[in-house]
């Protein structure tokens, strides 16, 4: 025991610091008032660490090597991991009735649909909607590809839900029928069955710190985006920042679903928003005049006019945007490469694919359109072109870190470890003589020491490290 305690470390000259260090680091703007409980929470990891000084303590979190371990132990005590299967009814129902079905039917042609679940916790929610897919449209999306990505900042919280074990309390709003079918027991817990687990996926995102949309993080081009009872604890000022980010993230037409009670519906007047009973649904909507496929809505429904503001421009709109329609100058790599992520960014695949086909016939040994088109493909459900397509980019300049990174997640997701292990490690090597701040090449404004440290974090959750 270290003997400090709550209410000394509370009048602790450096506690503030270490406040608004966390504040900043999770955006839990919820800590701003509640000096009591973070420093109960604390003083509990300083005790864990054999620290007594406040001062040491802020030292350790901030060090670019072991600080990132005891903050990822700090924000696993943080973080409120409240979550169930099937929460918020109103909320499933208005997926089943009005998002999916206009998803589905907006997708018919490519078969592809991809789903985001931000604040994912331990997995329910994500798992929730991958239950409702399977059950409620299962014969429409046989031999889709479906993608549900489970974000969150708390790494424990995914260990579990990869897991995808659950004690009784979490089927509190779920019937036994469902439970049974879609889960086996397991002592006195449940496993969720293979067949609702394989189509979701868990990763790391930090909503405040990591940039999308991203391609590079696996989330652009989405059709849905579910963030529930997160944003609930941020400051409004975060809030208004995330915002556009979601509308950005999404496809044409592609829906966004907050919390029943949460935020300020002002904050999303670029969408169209739609009122249901017991929830308010936001829709991207680009093009001018009225919505596409307006559809017939359950009772009591009520669609809000249209927003009234235009949409943000797109932040990586490329210089050559606003030249004359005649004989626009062939764009060089960079701004091609540019053009391909705006494109990935609004979800419009098969022209960004196509873009990188461009660029590869002008130069087949262009390295970049190989990872580009690697990405793409991937989000296009074309893992075996993704694979060739990194392994190639990798064959021709072994010292682009990125490349190695996603075959390092790819290898992962499949479940091959040891590859999965040596192609992070060959990351950590090529980024072993690079500055910390550094940022890397197409990485999303990411740094070297960003990147390690993601690294890294794989390679404990492997338990390669
Ligand atoms: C109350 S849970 C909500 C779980 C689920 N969305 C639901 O409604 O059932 C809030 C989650 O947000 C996560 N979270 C908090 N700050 C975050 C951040 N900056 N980025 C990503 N996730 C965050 C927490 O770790 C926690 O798992």
């Amino acid at each position: 025991m270290t003997g400090v305690t709550p209410s000394t470390l509370a009048v602790d000259p450096f506690f503030a610091r270490l406040k608004a260090l966390v504040i900043e680091t999770t955006g839990m703007a919820f800590y701003a008032d509640k000096d009591e409980d973070l420093a109960r929470i604390v003083a509990a990891r300083m005790g864990e660490t054999g620290l007594s000084s406040c001062a040491r303590y802020l030292d350790l979190i901030m060090d670019s090597v072991r600080g990132r371990e005891e903050m990822d132990a700090l924000v696993a005590e943080l973080t409120i991991g409240e979550t169930y299967f099937f929460r918020h009814k109103e909320q499933f129902d208005a997926l089943r009735d009005i998002i999916l079905p206009d998803v589905l039917a907006r997708n018919e042609s490519v078969r592809r649909l991809r789903i985001w679940s931000a604040g994912c916790a331990t997995g329910p929610e994500p798992y929730s909607v991958s239950i409702l897919l399977r059950r409620e449209f299962g014969h429409r999306i046989a031999g889709w590809h479906v993608s549900i990505i489970g974000t969150d900042i708390n790494q424990k919280f995914l260990a579990r839900a990869r897991d995808g074990r659950y004690d009784e309390w979490a089927f509190r709003a779920t019937s036994d029928e469902i439970r049974r079918e879609c889960f086996e027991p397991v002592g006195k817990q449940w496993q969720i069955r293979p067949e609702y687990k394989n189509c979701v996926n868990f990763q790391y995102h930090n909503l405040t710190r990591n940039r999308f949309p991203s391609l590079l993080d696996n989330l652009a081009g989405l059709d849905i985006i579910i963030c529930r009872n997160v944003v609930i604890y941020f400051s409004r000022e975060t809030v208004e920042a995330l915002v556009p980010c979601f509308h950005e993230t999404l496809v044409d037409g592609g829906w966004l679903v907050m919390g029943h009670a949460e935020p300020n519906i002002e904050l999303f007047r670029n969408f169209r928003t739609v009122n249901t009973p017991g929830a308010v649904l936001y829709q991207r909507i680009d093009r001018a005049g009225p919505a596409p496929r307006p559809k017939p809505l359950p009772a009591g429904a009520l669609p809000l006019p249209e927003p009234r503001r235009p949409r943000p421009p797109l932040r990586r709109r490329p210089a050559e945007a606003s030249a004359p329609a005649t004989e626009a100058p062939k764009p060089a790599p960079h701004e091609a490469v540019l053009r391909i992520r705006e494109l990935a960014d609004q979800g419009r695949w098969t022209e960004a694919l196509a873009a990188c086909d461009g660029l590869l016939a002008a130069n087949a040994l262009n390295a970049r359109a190989h990872f580009y088109r690697a990405l793409v493909l991937e989000q296009m459900g074309d893992l075996e072109g993704c694979e060739t397509s990194l392994r190639r980019a990798i064959y021709l300049d072994r010292h682009f870190v990125l490349p190695h990174y996603h075959l390092g997640l790819f290898l992962w997701r499949r479940d091959e470890l040891p590859a999965a292990s040596r192609s992070f490690r060959n990351v950590l090597a090529l980024l072993e003589r690079l500055p910390e701040d550094q940022a890397l090449d197409d990485g999303d404004s990411i740094t070297v020491g960003q990147l390690r440290e993601t690294v890294g974090m794989h390679l404990d959750l492997i338990g390669a490290s």
